[in-house]
């Protein structure tokens, strides 16, 4: 399938996907999200595709859901559109997503960056759910993974005043992984995720279901999970080569079998 508002091109074992509609700073309308959760997919079904790197472009990773695309629809339209259960289909994705986040990530872009696995931000970015000043809230996650980010009294402060949060305090407080300067941002972020993608692509997949399972599960039942999860891969080639290779100090190639 082609794309009309992505860009999207293979970095050796990395699928880098582009949010491609600068005229509105990258705003997800029905086409944006179709094409998008289409392509993860697609990436996710691919073998030779070990991470995904979400990006935008300089000036806005996405500036939110169309406002114009909605500002016209009803209560029942929004409910017969349903077009937020799309998002569903971001969080099915079992290969690790970096997201790349430059300027803007607001409203649904912060949700949709806060979909992804881990955010490497440009010194530039700004973060922010400003639903508040449409007379609405978050309808993509916002309320619940920022509050699980950044806790609920910075939570708060962003969501019922709709400031916008810098790089460095998303740093601080815990909403991204890592800040890079302007310039690099996205060379950084390919490069994490070209080091991720050396990894076990089983364990990976592993590993991230295990962490997403400690916001969805109390604590005994998230161990339990884990320590299923770390059983069963001594029934992987993975386990075997990687262990092997430590004892023959030698960097492990894995297969993902
Ligand atoms: C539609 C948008 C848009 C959006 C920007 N644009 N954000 N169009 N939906 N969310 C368009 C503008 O209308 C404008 O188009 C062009 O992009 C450039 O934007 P400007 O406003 O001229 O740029 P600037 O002055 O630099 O201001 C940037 C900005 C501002 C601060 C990011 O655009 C802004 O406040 N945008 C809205 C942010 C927001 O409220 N997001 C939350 C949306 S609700 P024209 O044609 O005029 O040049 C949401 C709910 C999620 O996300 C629910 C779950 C999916």
């Amino acid at each position: 399938m082609s794309f009309t508002c992505l860009k999207v091109e293979d970095r050796g074992a990395v699928g880098l996907v582009q949010l491609h509609r600068p005229e509105a700073l990258n705003a997800l309308n029905v086409t944006v999200m179709e094409e998008l959760v289409t392509c993860l997919e697609q990436m996710d079904a691919r073998e030779e595709i070990r991470v995904i790197v979400l990006a935008g472009d300089d000036r806005a990773f996405a500036a939110g859901a169309d406002i114009k695309e909605m500002a016209d629809a009803g209560h029942i339209e929004m409910l017969l559109r349903n077009n937020i259960a799309r998002w569903d289909r971001v969080r099915r994705i079992g290969k690790p997503i970096i997201a790349a986040v430059s300027g803007f990530a607001l409203g649904g872009g912060c949700e949709l960056a806060m979909s992804c696995d881990l955010i490497v931000a440009s010194e530039t970015a700004q973060f922010g759910q400003p639903e508040i000043n449409l007379g609405v809230i978050p309808g993509a996650g916002g309320t619940q993974r920022m509050t699980r980010a950044v806790g609920k009294s910075v939570a708060m402060d962003m969501i019922l005043t709709g400031r916008m949060m810098s790089a460095h305090e998303a740093l601080e407080r815990g909403l991204v992984a890592r800040v890079a300067s302007k310039g690099t941002w996205l060379d950084e972020a390919l490069h994490l995720a070209s080091e991720i993608a050396t990894k076990s692509p089983l364990a990976l997949r592993v590993a991230k279901e295990a962490v997403l399972k400690a916001f969805e599960t109390p604590l005994a039942e998230g161990l339990e999970y884990e320590r299923r999860s770390f059983y069963m891969l001594f029934g992987s080639q993975d386990q075997v080569e990687g262990m092997k290779a430590f004892v023959e100090k030698r960097a492990a190639k894995f297969t993902g079998r």
